[in-house]
């Protein structure tokens, strides 16, 4: 078998976030390959780097009272330690924000730049005047201009689904700081991505991209390429761009220049040769993992950044679907937006390895982690199949036979039956087909155990007539057992790395064709443990109690609806910076006050609202509260309420609203009114 020489990498997760269960099937994704090509033996390499550049981090660094690089460093520390308990094996680990990647993005946008690719055009924006920036369009919020629904984002509307830019919402404001944008102008620079078209075509129909991405790429070049903006004005948070003060790459620029930057990295810390993965005429294979959200960035941006500065092309661009969790997108409020710590805290981390390779192929579908499908999958095919295996047999051995396999091999047509079927699996991880490879290795564990079903060893073992019987038996389930193992390492390889202590012997591709005889083992300890239920719950609680601490005082039904949304998506998605600070007096001058729900319908066209008609018990109220996703409007009928009194009205595309109640909580279906104790009567000030 020739020698390949691969580079392998996953996307670079955001520093403003912890890495949950959604980012991890990617890292599990390409662990697994990256762990099997280096099984083959081949020259592999796995890099990765967090993305530490935008707006996003550069406003979350703020609200948290820190520098983005004090942050940054702080999220590195956690994401690394979050990969390694998981067996991520990342040969390298960097970030965006580092000299490697500054030099590569200069170097790569001047020469962009020198062939005519970087066009300069002034462009006119929303502006916060308070917080002096433009607003990227999640970063404004305001009406629909389509149906009227408030509080919707920049870019769509969650009511109707209109999409729209963020300029034509009505009401605009900035989620920065609440201040009405403005229009400014500012001249940006664009990458002409156009110019490129033919060439992404030709590596289109190379033939080595998924099919779906490539139809989806047909799709693009038919409605048509555009230029791209790739930069951004100051206050941002990333390089400066050379000869252009006060400008500053997209973040999207420099985070696919960070595989560069940090395989350079790896390069200068051992050596390895760098033009050898990335001159024109390289014969390296050079392939990225990245999920279905990203595809754009990947396939078209990319390559003909890499092209227009003279790098060779990636090999090809592996995209996967995005996780769910039991069926559904993860939510906080549900508990199964799941953080790869609280995940850690309580169960194996090689459960969900397995659970996701026993569900990976290599399309772009989504993969539903059901908690209870987990489980019993864990239960039936790791520690029913093929743990079972070993501990039905290896006891027999260390008591009877001195820890010595026996000299001959029971049945070796089986053997050669499970040996044979290597080069089958070998072309499943490498197709990332895992399902596959799963249920062809899951299926020859089922063989296994029929197989000491049939002999029963513990009975022969009573009959002092068939002690070499027992020993050639168990030594067979033995040797099975070996020959499985092998095969799962890429995915198992904590429990590989147990079971080569246990044998006495490395798993490797170029052994496990020859059977282990007269063979000394070591002690057989339990391998895995049973998926305990309620660690699962445990981790399903923890994850809604982190919601708590993390996201304490939701004042607002307004921020409330939306803590659901778009938490997998990338950019300013979980986002919701605090408002600025205000000083008493301007706390003072609400006036909130007790008031009866005197009745509460629904509105007809509007998925959130109720309409509330409020007793003060000095006057009437009516008030459109977006609360419709937490209750039944006949269940709020004659309960108390907060409410702001001295709001002023405004007009709704359903009527006025003449004050605002109060809610709290994560969102969705939980969301609380604020519901004053007893003896509270409608009027009463709260103080
Ligand atoms: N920083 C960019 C990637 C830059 S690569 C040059 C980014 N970061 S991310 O943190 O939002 O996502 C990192 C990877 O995790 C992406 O490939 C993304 O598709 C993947 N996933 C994030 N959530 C996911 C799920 N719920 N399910 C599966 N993959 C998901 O995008
Ligand atoms: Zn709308």
């Amino acid at each position: 078998m020739t020698q390949r020489k691969i580079l392998i990498t996953s996307a670079l997760p955001y520093a403003n976030g912890p890495i949950h269960l959604g980012h991890l099937l990617e890292y599990i994704q390409t662990d697994i390959w990256s762990r099997f090509q280096k099984a083959r033996g081949h020259q592999c390499y796995y890099v990765c780097a967090d993305d530490a550049h935008g707006t996003p981090i550069m406003l979350k660094a703020q609200q948290l009272g820190l520098t983005p690089e004090q942050m940054i460093a702080q999220t590195s520390v956690e994401h690394q330690a979050d990969f390694k308990d998981f067996l991520i094996g990342f040969d390298n680990y960097h970030s965006t924000h580092s000299d490697e990647n500054r030099a590569f993005a200069s170097e790569i946008y001047q020469k962009l730049d020198d062939g005519g690719y970087i066009k300069r055009k002034t462009i006119s924006q929303l502006f916060d005047p308070e917080k002096q920036m433009f607003l990227p369009d999640r970063f404004v919020k305001g009406d629909c201009p389509k149906c009227g629904a408030v509080d919707q984002n920049g870019d769509s509307c969650d009511a109707c689904g209109a999409t729209y830019s963020p300029t034509e919402l009505k009401n605009p404001r900035s989620v920065v700081s609440g201040a009405t944008p403005v229009l400014k102008d500012s001249e940006h620079y664009f990458f002409d991505l156009p110019a490129f078209e033919q060439m992404l075509q030709d590596w289109t129909r190379g033939g080595s991209l998924q099919s779906e991405m490539a139809n989806k790429l047909q799709e693009w070049f038919k409605e048509g390429l555009q230029q791209w903006d790739i930069s951004r004005d100051a206050p941002y948070f990333g390089f400066e761009i050379p000869g252009a003060p006060g400008k500053f790459f997209y973040v999207w620029l420099d985070a696919p220049i960070g595989y560069l930057a940090s395989f350079k990295n790896l390069c200068d810390k051992t050596g390895i040769n760098f033009d050898d993965f990335w001159k024109l005429d390289s014969d390296a294979e050079v392939y990225h993992f990245i999920g279905k959200d990203i595809i754009y960035f990947h396939s078209l941006f990319w390559p003909a950044m890499l092209d227009g500065a003279g790098y060779r092309k990636p090999s090809s661009v592996f995209a996967h679907g995005f996780v769910t969790v039991n069926g559904a997108k993860m939510s906080k409020s549900r508990g199964t937006f799941i953080k790869a710590r609280t995940y850690l805290d309580n169960l194996n981390p090689e459960y969900l390895r397995y659970y996701f390779a026993s569900k990976l192929t290599s399309g772009i579908v989504d993969l539903d982690l059901n908690l209870d499908d987990f489980s019993q999958k864990v239960n039936a095919d790791l520690v029913g199949k093929v743990v079972n295996i070993a501990s039905r047999c290896a006891s027999f051995i260390s008591k009877k036979f001195d820890s010595a396999l026996s000299a001959d091999i029971a049945e070796p047509e089986l053997l050669a039956d499970f040996v044979a079927q290597g080069e089958s699996i070998a072309a499943a991880f490498e197709q990332r087909e895992y399902a596959r490879a799963i249920r062809d290795i899951m299926a020859l564990a089922d063989k296994a155990n029929q197989y000491i079903d049939a002999k029963a060893p513990w009975v022969l073992a009573k009959d002092e007539s068939k002690q070499l019987e027992t020993h050639q038996v168990c030594s067979m389930g033995i040797n099975l057992f070996r020959v499985l193992m092998h095969y799962l390492k890429p995915v198992l390889p904590a429990m590989a790395a147990e079971v080569e202590a246990f044998l006495n012997i490395e798993l490797r591709w170029d052994n496990y064709q020859t059977a282990l005889r007269s063979h000394k083992i070591n002690t057989f300890k339990p391998l895995m443990q049973r998926v305990d239920p309620v660690k699962v719950q445990a981790m399903v609680d923890a994850s809604k109690e982190n919601l708590q601490a993390a996201e304490p005082a939701k004042t607002t039904s307004k921020t409330a609806v939306k803590a659901d949304a778009a938490v997998t998506t990338a950019d300013a998605a979980a986002f919701e910076p605090l408002a600025p600070m205000i000083q008493f007096d301007d706390f003072a001058k609400l006036d909130l006050r007790v008031a009866r729900i005197v009745s509460a319908e629904h509105v007809e066209g509007a998925d959130k609202l109720v309409k509330l008609q409020l007793d003060l018990g000095f006057e009437s109220r009516q008030v459109f509260a977006g609360i419709k996703s937490a209750y039944d409007p006949a269940d709020l009928v004659g309960r108390l309420t907060v409410m702001v009194a001295n709001l002023a009205p405004r007009k709704m595309r359903f009527g006025m609203s003449e004050g605002m109640v109060m809610a709290a909580g994560p969102g969705g279906s939980d969301i609380f009114l604020l519901t004053p104790d007893d003896g509270a009567t409608p009027g009463m000030q709260v103080k």
